[in-house]
């Protein structure tokens, strides 16, 4: 059974208590924290497959790409998974492979990582920024309607903080104009709607295993799984210098490879994906029954339709950076995510159309907190940090 470690210090196998890194406590400009926002989680396996790789000498381009390409699409329920060097690298590509170019436009959320507006820019589009459902904090698809022209060439949703966005009336939206949907599945690695995973919900998906994430590769990385397999073989060839074989190339494509060590460490994660979100949901739990009495404190909620699996732990409150700060000072981080929505950003603003305001986003904005939460947060770390909060918020 894998046993869920400090990343400092290896608990199990030859290196058994050797400090794997330096630093016990995770710093940012707030501070020294004992109770970290997230952690991610490393084991002897991972240890093996990556020193297996690095004794191989084949560090780019080998069988570890294609195995994890194939079985994170198998995961999924999708044809294809392509690995590339981040989630943003996925998201280009995906948006690129759909087709999508100067002129054109894409639907989306102003409430995301400012990846996927930014990816959806460097294709020459215009983001096309709709406001979100204040339950899941995902695009709402009753506004997307009112939100299509004749240049709407995708729908991007994304699945955020692990909650998966309402799909079906988004796919028949896309279906009635004939254009694909892209998921931003980088928060939700595993998340179900309506049964089926993330990733096997629309054409196209882009995932990122940056370390916070549900599941890593020790490094950089992102997949794009796909679920026509014409577009996969085309995203292959993108990722690699639009290379068709060792001394063709009939695309403009990019160096968006994943190295063969991050696929290594991905396959053993993937294994590990699923025990990894349980005890995501079991900390979420926890952290709902301690919070069910306030009336301060607002928890996030699970459709009856979705399975969360708790990318981020996100309250409502007022004064949340009051209180993160608070926190703070007793050593727990927590994260605001997104304290300003990307139709805010400087360098967006003038880049997307905003059709209709976005009150919820806004809203949404001033009022979230995240709470540590990664599979080895021990239980009496959640009842402190609860405890901590009612305290501020008594
Ligand atoms: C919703 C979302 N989209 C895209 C990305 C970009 O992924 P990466 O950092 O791997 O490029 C992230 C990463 O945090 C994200 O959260």
């Amino acid at each position: 059974m894998r046993r869920w470690i400090c990343p400092n210090i290896c608990v199990q196998g030859r290196h058994r208590g050797n400090v794997l890194y330096r630093g016990k406590r995770k710093k940012n400009g707030r501070g020294n924290f004992r109770i970290p926002l997230s952690l991610p989680s490393i084991g002897q396996r991972e240890l093996n497959a990556a020193a297996k790789i690095l004794e191989s000498g084949q560090y780019v381009n080998g069988e570890e790409g294609r195995h994890f390409g194939a079985e994170f699409a198998a995961y999924c329920g999708a044809k294809d998974g392509i690995p590339v060097s981040s989630g943003t690298a996925a998201l280009h590509l995906a948006l690129l492979t759909a087709g999508v170019g100067r002129g054109d436009e894409v639907i989306t959320t102003a409430y995301t990582f400012v990846a996927t507006i930014g990816a959806i820019i460097q294709t020459g589009a215009r983001p096309v920024l709709v406001d979100i459902d204040p339950m899941t904090y995902t695009l709402d698809p009753r506004l997307v309607g009112n939100a299509c022209t004749r240049k709407t060439k995708a729908i991007l949703p994304v699945h955020l903080y692990g909650h998966p966005a309402d799909m079906k009336p988004l796919g028949e939206k896309a279906e009635k104009l004939g254009i694909p949907i892209i998921e931003d599945a980088a928060q939700a690695h595993g998340a179900l709607y309506e049964g089926k995973k993330t990733g096997g919900l629309g054409t196209l998906a882009c995932f990122s295993f940056y370390p916070s994430k549900n599941m890593h590769v020790g490094g950089e990385g992102g997949i794009i799984t796909t679920t026509d397999s014409t577009l996969g073989d085309k995203i292959w060839r993108l990722r690699d210098h639009g290379r068709k074989d060792k001394h063709v190339h009939d695309l403009i494509g990019f160096n968006y490879r994943m190295g063969e060590l991050q696929s290594a460490i991905g396959r053993v994660q993937l294994k590990q994906l699923d025990a990894m979100n349980q005890k995501r949901r079991e900390i979420a739990v926890h952290y709902d029954s301690l919070l069910e009495n306030s009336r301060k404190i607002t928890s996030p909620m699970e459709q009856t339709w979705a399975r969360h699996v708790y990318h981020l732990y996100v309250v409502r409150c007022q004064d949340p950076d009051k209180v993160g700060n608070t926190l703070a000072r007793k050593g727990i981080e927590t994260g605001a995510y997104y304290r300003k929505p990307c139709h805010l950003q400087p360098a967006l603003q003038s880049r997307v159309s905003v059709p209709n305001k976005l009150v919820q986003t806004e809203l949404a904005s001033q009022q979230v907190l995240s709470l540590p939460i990664y599979p080895g947060l021990s239980k009496s770390a959640i009842e402190e940090v609860v405890s901590c909060l009612l305290e501020i918020r008594s």
